[in-house]
């Protein structure tokens, strides 16, 4: 049995054979990276809590968390709880319906719909060490309604009016067509559906966006960096409607910082800021903010 069985009941909404195809050549690719220790940390019994924290230990960096296992807490970089308390209540009834969480890192936001009863979640990303912690932590709280795949936003053109929602959290601005991408993810979600749109972004009225030559606060790979409007702007050009701004927030120290579990040699928020004006970010560019929008594709 392919372990994408799982889709055959959206068979008519999803190019199954070529799914397929990339999940079974990807998940070559991570044995043959031989991550040994991603291995090791899952056959370890879990059950026991000195072997889960020591195969906690085997999957440093935790970007995304925390997660409160009986044992006592993972604290991850990222404070995710904030984001989630931003835009929870924005989500709808989740009972029954099919959401797609794209760049799920270790699926922190899955997890938590997972408690919504949703009938499936995929979390795609394509990193095998997200995919590992993913691996890690529902071997701990076994989500049945939960699925995790080494893809990328590029494979999502693979999906056809299937999700009911579906999170596009902090991608946009790493890759080169920002609007490709809302069209396709528009197009994977059923008529009515709904996305929640993050990226980080820059102050400013107008509608335009940052193209920097090299690095944006020490991040490499990086394309658009829109203002709010110019966001807003996205949506309604790939023709989603009900645009809405959940948040336009500052990024603190507090929400994103080192921790015993992100240690403080992988860099985090203050390293990426101007250490004597935190309005500019290490290579003089506008700090980031962050932007949270929803929208819907037309019934
Ligand atoms: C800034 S993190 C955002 C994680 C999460 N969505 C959130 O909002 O907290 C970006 C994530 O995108 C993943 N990623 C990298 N390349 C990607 C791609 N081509 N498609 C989708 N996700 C990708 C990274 O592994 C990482 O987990």
């Amino acid at each position: 049995m392919n372990h994408l069985d799982y889709l055959i009941p959206f068979a008519k909404n999803c190019d199954l054979e070529q799914l397929k195809a990339l999940v079974s050549q990807r998940e070559g690719h991570w044995e043959h990276k031989g991550s040994l220790e991603y291995k090791e940390a899952l056959e370890a019994d879990l059950s026991s809590p000195e072997q889960l924290w020591s195969s906690i230990e085997k999957l440093i960096p935790w970007k995304k968390g925390p997660f409160e296992f009986e044992s006592g807490t993972l604290d991850a970089e990222w404070r995710s709880d904030f984001k989630w308390n931003r835009f929870k209540e924005h989500l709808g009834n989740l009972e029954g319906k099919t959401v797609l969480d794209v760049g799920c890192n270790n699926g922190y936001f899955m997890f938590e719909m997972a408690k919504l009863n949703p009938k499936l979640v995929l979390g795609i990303d394509p990193i095998p060490r997200c995919q590992a912690q993913f691996k890690l932590l529902n071997k701990v709280f076994k989500e049945d309604a939960l699925r995790f795949e080494l893809l990328g936003v590029e494979h999502c053109k693979h999906f056809h009016s299937m999700f009911d929602l579906i999170l596009f959290m902090g991608i946009i601005y790493h890759h080169r067509h920002p609007l490709e991408q809302l069209i396709d993810l528009r197009e994977a979600l059923t008529p009515g559906g709904e996305i929640i749109l993050e990226t980080i972004g820059i102050p400013g009225e107008e509608s335009y966006a940052l193209f920097p030559e090299d690095r944006y606060a020490g991040m490499k790979n990086i394309y658009f960096i829109p203002t709010l409007s110019c966001t807003v702007n996205w949506m309604k050009k790939a023709k989603f409607i009900n645009i809405e701004v959940i948040a336009d927030t500052d990024m603190t120290e507090e929400e994103q910082r080192s921790t015993k579990w992100n240690p403080e040699n992988f860099k985090t928020l203050k390293d990426s800021l101007d250490p004597n004006d935190p309005s500019k970010t290490i290579e003089g560019h506008p700090a980031p903010r962050r932007f949270l929008i929803k929208g819907t594709r037309k019934p």
